[in-house]
This record gives structure tokens, C-alpha cells and sequence, in this order.
């Protein structure tokens, strides 16, 4: 039987699990927020483990802040790369599968064509240096990890840029997008079910390792900014404008989408189209 730890739960990734994990009703779930379970907290996240025999990590802890991760490097640093380590070192001792997130920012973003998870990474700020340098930590502390990279994540719940949208475009006649970073936006709910599918899989033995998984479909801020506008049937006129007219701290790869082959492939996932997964997410937001 499968004993899952999901930490980070109260992120927007860790609550779409939650919504998603009666569909494995067999399973022993362990949902812990940053206040229950700190995973920096080597010792405390061990006893966890210990005492609910955990046999699958689920880490949805991250520290996501990525303009103000520029000025906080060695918080970034400790949860993202540090506490991964010693989440990748209990799960070694207990023979556990480690299903560790990461991100599209490992890339500089300068290729024009999809990445493969073997392509060279090049981060071009604090939090995908971080994010880079947790993968190393997961691979190297425990031989049974994989690590799924994600892109341009948004849900229902938390943090994201399509709240971010709708709240905007709702209130605001005009909105400037960029429209010079492409990408895919990938939905929380998919996201969720690929991840639990990937923990169901009976034969793990080879094919772990790194991989890739977004929505399928390639677009800019300013195509997802249009589409959430549109789905919500708000007015805002959204206007495209480079990067460079919006300056932020860190700066994001230019161009960011993934090849999701390899995760087909080795684990038989349909992955849909970003703009049915958005209709999908907004429909449940009414
Ligand atoms: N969001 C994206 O666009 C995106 C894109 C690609 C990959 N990813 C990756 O996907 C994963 C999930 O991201 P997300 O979007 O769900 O992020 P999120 O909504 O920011 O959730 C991260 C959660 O981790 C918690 N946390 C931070 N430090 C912790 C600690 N020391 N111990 C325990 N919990 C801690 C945070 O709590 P607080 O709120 O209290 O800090 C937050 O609830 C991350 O690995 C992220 O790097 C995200």
C-alpha cells in the first residue's frame, strides 16, 4: 500500500493533489503545510516519515518567489536546494520514492525549439539556480527520484497569474502583457493527475531520472492574458509589450517550452491542450 507525504500542501500544487486524492482511495495520504511540516527541518520531516512509514514524497515545498528570490538567495537556496537534500537522504534510507518538482527557469531560454530534459541548463537567476541545483540534490541523495519540471503553473486556488488576470482584468479598462516570452501555461489540476498517476506506476525500476511535463500548445503572457479575458468575458483591452518595457528583478527565459515526449512515453500520459485545461480551471472557478 502506498503511503504518500505531500508537503508544501497549502501551495497552490500541494491543494490540487489534495482535491485530487480521494481518486486513490486505497492510499494513505499525509497533507503537511510549511506550519505542520517544515521540510528544512531535517530531523522533523524523518520522524514523519518514520512514524507514518512513509514509501512516497511528494514535495510541493518550494520557495517560489522568484523576483524576490534575487535579494534572498540563501533562503531560496535552503529550501529549494538544502531541505531537498535531506528530503532526498530520508527517502534513500527508506528505500521511498522522492517525486520532487521542478522548472522550465533551469533554461536560458535562448533555444526556439522545445527543450528535452537532456538539453544544457542555464539558469538566469536565483531561483532556477536554486530549483537546478535541487534536481542535483534529489538525483544524487536517493537513487529512486524523479523529478518532474513544470512551467507557467496556475489553478483554482493560491498564487497565479490567472487570479492575477481576472482580478486585473476585471478592474482595469487597459492592461500591458508581455508578449516577447513564450511558453505554456500549465494547468494545477493536470499537473496533480499526472504526478499521482506517475506514483501509481507498478514498474518505476529505469525510468527514473527527469522529465518534463506542461500543457500541450506554445503561447506568450499576452496570449494566456487574452484567453483568460476572454473565457471571463471581461472588456479589458490587453495590449502586448516587450520585456523590456516591464523590467523586473530576476529576468525569465525568453522562451520556455517543454517536450513532453519523454513522460508520454515512459508513463503513457495524454496531456491536454493549455486552452482546454484553462476552460476547464475557469469553469470550476464559476
Ligand atoms: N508556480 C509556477 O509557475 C511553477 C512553474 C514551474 C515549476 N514550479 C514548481 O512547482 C512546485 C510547486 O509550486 P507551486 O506553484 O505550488 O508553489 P506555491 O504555491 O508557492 O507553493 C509552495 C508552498 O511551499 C511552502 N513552503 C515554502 N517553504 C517551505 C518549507 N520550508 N517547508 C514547507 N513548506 C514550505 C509555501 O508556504 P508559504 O506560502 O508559507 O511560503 C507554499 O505553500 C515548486 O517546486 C515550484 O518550483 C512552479
Amino acid at each position: 500500500v502506498k503511503r504518500v507525504l505531500v508537503t508544501g500542501a497549502g501551495g497552490q500544487l500541494g491543494q490540487a493533489i489534495f482535491r485530487l486524492h480521494k481518486r486513490y482511495p486505497e492510499w494513505q495520504f499525509h497533507f503537511t503545510g510549511r506550519e505542520d511540516l517544515d521540510i528544512t527541518e531535517s530531523e522533523a520531516v524523518a520522524a514523519f516519515c518514520e512514524k507514518h512509514d512513509i514509501n512516497t514524497l511528494i514535495n510541493c515545498a518550494a520557495y517560489t518567489k522568484v523576483d524576490q528570490a534575487e535579494s534572498e538567495r540563501a533562503a531560496a537556496y535552503a529550501i529549494n536546494a538544502e531541505a531537498v537534500k535531506d528530503l532526498a537522504e530520508v527517502c534513500a534510507k527508506r528505500n521511498a520514492l522522492l517525486l520532487h518538482l521542478s522548472t522550465d527557469f533551469v533554461f536560458d531560454g535562448l533555444q526556439s525549439s522545445p527543450y528535452m530534459e537532456g538539453d544544457e541548463t542555464w539558469p538566469l537567476g536565483v531561483y532556477g539556480s536554486s530549483k537546478l541545483e535541487g534536481e542535483y540534490m534529489a538525483l544524487k541523495h536517493n537513487p529512486r527520484t524523479i523529478i518532474v519540471r513544470s512551467s507557467w503553473v496556475y489553478g483554482e486556488t493560491g498564487h497565479n497569474f490567472l487570479r492575477t488576470m481576472l482580478k486585473l482584468t476585471k478592474e482595469r479598462d487597459t492592461l500591458n502583457v508581455v508578449f516577447d516570452q513564450a511558453g505554456t501555461p500549465t494547468y494545477t489540476g493536470d499537473l496533480a493527475a499526472a504526478l499521482l498517476h506517475i506514483a501509481a506506476d507498478p514498474a518505476l525500476e529505469g525510468k527514473y531520472g527527469i522529465y518534463h511535463y506542461s500543457n500541450e500548445g506554445v503561447a506568450s503572457w499576452y496570449d494566456f492574458a487574452k484567453a483568460i479575458a476572454g473565457e471571463a468575458g471581461h472588456s479589458c483591452d490587453i495590449r502586448p509589450i516587450r520585456t523590456a518595457q516591464y523590467p523586473t528583478p530576476a529576468t525569465r527565459p525568453s522562451y520556455s517550452v517543454l517536450d513532453k515526449a519523454k513522460i508520454k512515453a515512459a508513463f503513457g500520459l495524454e496531456v491536454p491542450y493549455w486552452r482546454d485545461s484553462l476552460r476547464k480551471c475557469m469553469e470550476k472557478i464559476k
